[in-house]
């Protein structure tokens, strides 16, 4: 008799552990990674990738499907130029935007790519109202608030991704000087996604040792400026755009952990009513994450260096704040 060798189809198709369709608003370099890790990681039945881009879309999510029998996954990728196929997404991730170029700033996006989130949020409110919605593009925490304040969603389902993305910088650099695993440094990195942002030393790790025992002050500090600078350094090399391996981790690192309600706590961009002293802005803080979206904001006590950097970054994000016009 013919045998048909079987497939471990197992850690693919648990579907217990996926939500039924999660939306991908972009089909650049972040959006369609985006797309292609939650399709391989099973995170939902179906991932539908929009984006204005005649062809793009649906080309990307076609050659991601062709993947599927390859890479052993059912999540069926579909690419549109409308929203009619994201309707009732559970999760919404938006990367839609234009990207840095060599020389500029997050900020010099502001405005291009707010009155892009504003009329993506709005077909988003309308489509997917109960969706918990996954901001990724930039300025990030200023865009949090376009998106916020466009669906009129609660804070619990508007999430900015900037911190797993700039703390996965500042582990990967720790991990390469002391030669150990990245898996076993700790760290947050907190306050606004741009050059103000505040890496925790006194928080940071090595398999809990803290990091001090194992590196020098000038080291550290070199570490702390290049995490900072990460996302520069790399539109550096690219010169055409920016960054998108390591922003699609970190954004599908959080859409795991409200998917498989995993508690998880990431530094993530949330909006701020009293925690750390503030109020009515985004900035980035230690969060939970579970199937609710944002379950809680934890408060962590810092020291009068890290407070004073963590307001300075506020400050920097109130700046566009105030010239935004949406
Ligand atoms: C970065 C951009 C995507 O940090 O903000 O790489």
């Amino acid at each position: 008799m013919l045998q048909i060798p079987s497939i471990n189809f197992e850690s693919n198709t648990d579907f217990t552990h996926m939500v039924n369709k999660i939306t991908v608003v972009g089909a650049g370099n972040v959006g369609a990674t985006t797309a292609q890790r939650i399709a391989e990681k099973s995170l939902s039945r179906t991932v539908v990738m929009v984006d204005v881009a005649e062809g793009i879309p649906q080309g990307k999510a076609l050659d991601q499907w062709e993947s599927a029998p390859v890479e052993l996954f059912d999540t069926r990728v579909v690419g549109t130029n409308g929203y009619d196929e994201t309707a009732g997404s559970d999760i919404v991730v938006i990367t839609a935007g234009i990207a840095r170029k060599p020389g500029m700033t997050r900020d010099d996006l502001l405005n291009t790519n707010a009155s892009i989130v504003k009329s993506v949020c709005e077909h988003v409110k309308n489509t997917s109202p109960n969706a918990i919605v996954i901001v990724v593009s930039n300025p990030l925490d200023v865009m949090c608030h376009v998106a916020k304040h466009v669906t009129g969603f609660p804070r619990e389902r508007v999430i900015g991704m900037a911190g797993v993305l700039d703390t996965a910088r500042y582990r990967s650099f720790i991990a390469e000087a002391l030669d150990v695993s990245v898996q076993d440094i700790q760290a947050m990195v907190l306050g606004g996604h741009g050059d103000t942002m505040v890496p925790l030393v006194s928080y940071t790790t090595i398999a809990g040792i803290p990091i001090r025992q194992l590196m020098g002050e000038e080291q550290l500090a070199a570490i702390v400026q290049r995490a900072r600078d990460g996302g520069a350094e790399i539109v550096k090399y690219l010169k055409t755009g920016s960054a998108y391996y390591a922003p699609s981790s970190g954004a599908v690192e959080m859409v795991d952990a409200i998917v498989r309600d995993r508690k998880r706590i990431l530094p993530c961009a949330a909006w701020l009513q009293g925690e750390y002293g503030m109020s009515d802005l985004y900035l980035g803080v230690p969060c939970k994450l579970g199937r609710n979206g944002l379950e809680q904001i934890i408060e962590v006590e810092l020291t009068s260096d890290e407070k004073a950097a963590l307001e300075k970054s506020a400050n920097a994000v109130r700046e566009p704040m105030a010239t935004l016009k949406f």
